[in-house]
């Protein structure tokens, strides 16, 4: 396997090069396609720089702003006591080291999750001092060696403790980090009477964030807890994400027959549109696969969004060979980095007004490429 050393010390290290040419360039509005001039594709630091660090840490999202993300995505969930927490699910045995902690063993139940039974440890099992006694461990260790180096180093922030980074950040780098949390399982919690949206809703007022033009987009694989949000005086701007199969869970709860893939349809666009800014779909519906595992043509999905005014922002963009289309992998090592700015390249030509990674370097330079910034070019 090739080791990757691309960013080994940079959160403490001086930045150089191309990304320190971005981390200090003018704050780009955060706006979403306003009239005249197209704003450049946005960088979201998916669960902060994934690739690099244990998802969902303050080490991981640091590393993101300083590698060039604008924005940093924290997923939340909540805890017992009710505090807002950056997880990628309730269920926390496979990026934390709870299993390893007898004093915790106990807490180990299967529960329904969305219809689908899952057996762990549950954040809303645990208050927050609980939660805080954990550490973070990478999710992939087997392909993301490298970050697995830091398993048991970070803790579980909050979002208020996110947030906090991103103002910090934001002073230091001078230019504006965004955050872009997303309300995980929204039903699930509303049943638990552990409602999300409130909480979200305060801890942004308290930070100042509550704002039409912060730098905050709040999105959602569930479409009525957004509307629900914008009720309660949610002002930012949100986004409805797509998944590639399947429907919002709070509509099949409801016994609303709409899939995903009616949202992304025009009419489900237009839908969208009168209480969302964008979309986040899965990539796939913006350039699928052939079978043989190669990028196809691109669908329509980002002209049609744009004509309902919509912003499309896909995720996951993922620099290993294995997440990679056939024709852009390196090698036969699947956890070896393939052509990973190609791809991004290619997405970033399809009109996209931003995109998730787990690598944010990456994303800088394919979107600089796209731009004809690129550092060396004759
Ligand atoms: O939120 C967009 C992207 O993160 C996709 O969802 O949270 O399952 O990785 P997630
Ligand atoms: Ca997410």
């Amino acid at each position: 396997m090739l080791r990757r050393t691309v960013v080994t010390g940079l959160v403490a290290a001086p930045l150089t090069g191309l990304v320190a040419a971005r981390a200090n360039a003018a704050a780009e509005p955060a706006s979403g396609r306003p009239g005249g001039r197209r704003p450049r594709s946005l960088v979201i630091g998916h669960r902060g720089a994934a690739g690099y660090r244990p998802e969902h840490t303050l080490a991981s999202y640091e590393l993101a702003a300083r590698m060039g993300a604008d924005y940093i995505e924290p997923d939340l969930v909540i805890t017992k006591d009710g505090v807002l927490v950056a997880r990628h699910e309730p269920e926390i045995g496979g990026t934390t080291d709870v299993a390893s902690r007898p004093e915790f063993a106990a807490r180990r139940v299967t529960k329904q999750l969305d219809g689908i039974a899952v057996t762990g440890w549950w954040t809303e099992d645990f208050t927050l001092a609980e939660l805080k006694t954990l550490r973070a461990v990478e999710r992939l260790p087997a392909v993301r060696q490298e970050s697995s180096m830091y398993d048991g180093r970070f803790d579980v922030p909050t979002l208020a403790e996110v947030l906090q980074l991103r103002a910090r950040l934001s002073r230091e780098l001078g230019r504006e980090i965004g955050v872009y949390p997303e309300t995980k399982h929204p039903t699930y919690f509303q049943g638990l009477g552990l409602a999300l949206e409130p909480r979200l809703l305060a801890t942004l007022r308290r930070h100042g964030l509550n704002g039409a033009h912060a730098p905050v987009f709040v999105q959602s694989f569930e479409t009525t807890n957004l509307q629900r949000l914008r009720r309660l005086g949610l002002r930012t701007r949100t986004i409805q994400l797509l998944g590639a199969a399947g429907a919002p869970y709070d509509l099949v709860v409801a016994g609303d027959p709409r899939t995903y893939a009616d949202l992304a349809t025009p009419a489900g666009l237009a839908g969208i549109a009168r209480y969302a800014n964008g979309i986040g779909p899965d990539k796939g519906q913006v350039v699928p696969r052939n079978p043989d595992g190669t990028l196809a043509a691109p669908t329509s999905l980002v002209a049609d969004a744009h004509r309902a005014g919509l912003l499309v922002h896909p995720y996951t963009f993922r620099a290993e060979n294995g997440f990679l289309p056939t024709e852009l992998r390196r090698g036969t090592d699947p956890d070896d980095f393939g052509r990973a700015i190609d791809e991004q390249v290619t997405f970033l030509r399809t009109g996209i007004d931003g995109l998730f990674t787990d690598q944010p370097d990456v994303a800088v330079v394919a979107r600089d490429e796209v731009a004809g910034r690129t550092a060396g070019a004759a």
